[in-house]
């Protein structure tokens, strides 16, 4: 997918992922954290949940971390408006190698940046701060993927592995929950809508290509697992 067009299909989203209000709320009150911590996210994109929790945690501080530059001027630009600037870092670069901590890391729907999720599991254990929290979002299979689902997406575990990747990792479980129909249906439509208004022909054809992959492919068997971690 060319830059250009990425760009549309952001334009569509809130978040990048199949993440309802309702979901991102609960999940920012799960990870409330005390004045003076640090939020880190790896693979932030521009940011939203970071953001999030910044606006509800006071004084807390965060840095984002992702490779697009687009999305992090997004994430400047969003805290700026909402009067967080002095209080969040975008930093361009491999969120892979990104040597940083904190009280509360998020990595969602950015587990490949580390070639999957139990590389990426191993590495966050070593980069939460004692007493912190991680959550980790990240794909199964819900059911086994036909041809077009697994070429779309590729190699996935079922979500009994990614707990148990989780466990093995170092992590206790202190939350488990798993995107809804309606989460990844509204996504999925927020992504083609970006490209859809842009009125450009090659935008529309990728749009009616994503869908075509998503309801004849991976709509109902990819999964999308909201992992709240503690170090064990
Ligand atoms: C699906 S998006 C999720 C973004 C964000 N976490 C969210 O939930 O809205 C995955 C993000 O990971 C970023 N990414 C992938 N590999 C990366 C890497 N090696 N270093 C930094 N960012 C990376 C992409 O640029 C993209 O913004």
């Amino acid at each position: 997918m060319s830059e250009a067009l990425r760009r549309l299909a952001h334009a569509g989203l809130v978040f990048d992922a199949p993440l309802s209000e309702a979901r991102a709320d609960a999940l920012v009150s799960s990870l409330a954290i005390a004045p003076g911590r640090h939020v880190l996210d790896l693979g932030c994109g521009w940011g939203e949940l970071l953001l999030r929790m910044l606006a509800a945690h006071p004084a807390t501080t965060g840095t984002g971390v992702d490779s697009d530059r687009d999305a992090l001027d997004r994430g400047r630009r969003q805290a700026a408006r909402r009067g967080l600037h002095g209080r969040v870092e975008f930093v361009e670069g491999d969120c892979a190698t990104f040597e940083d901590h904190g009280d509360v890391v998020l990595c969602v729907a950015a587990a490949h940046a580390w070639g999957g999720a139990t590389p990426a599991l191993r590495a966050l254990r070593g980069i939460v701060d004692p007493g912190g929290l991680v959550l980790f979002g990240d794909g199964f299979w819900a059911r086994p993927p036909g041809a077009v689902a697994r070429e779309a997406v590729g190699e996935l575990p079922v979500q009994a592995g990614l707990l148990r990747t989780a466990e093995q990792a170092g992590f206790r479980i202190v939350e488990s929950s798993v995107s809804t129909q309606e989460e990844w249906d509204a996504f999925e439509a927020a992504r083609r809508s970006g490209l859809e208004a842009a009125g450009d022909p090659e935008a529309v054809v990728h749009a009616a290509e994503r869908r075509r992959r998503y309801e004849e492919g991976y709509r109902g068997a990819l999964g999308f697992a909201w992992l709240v971690l503690a170090p064990a």
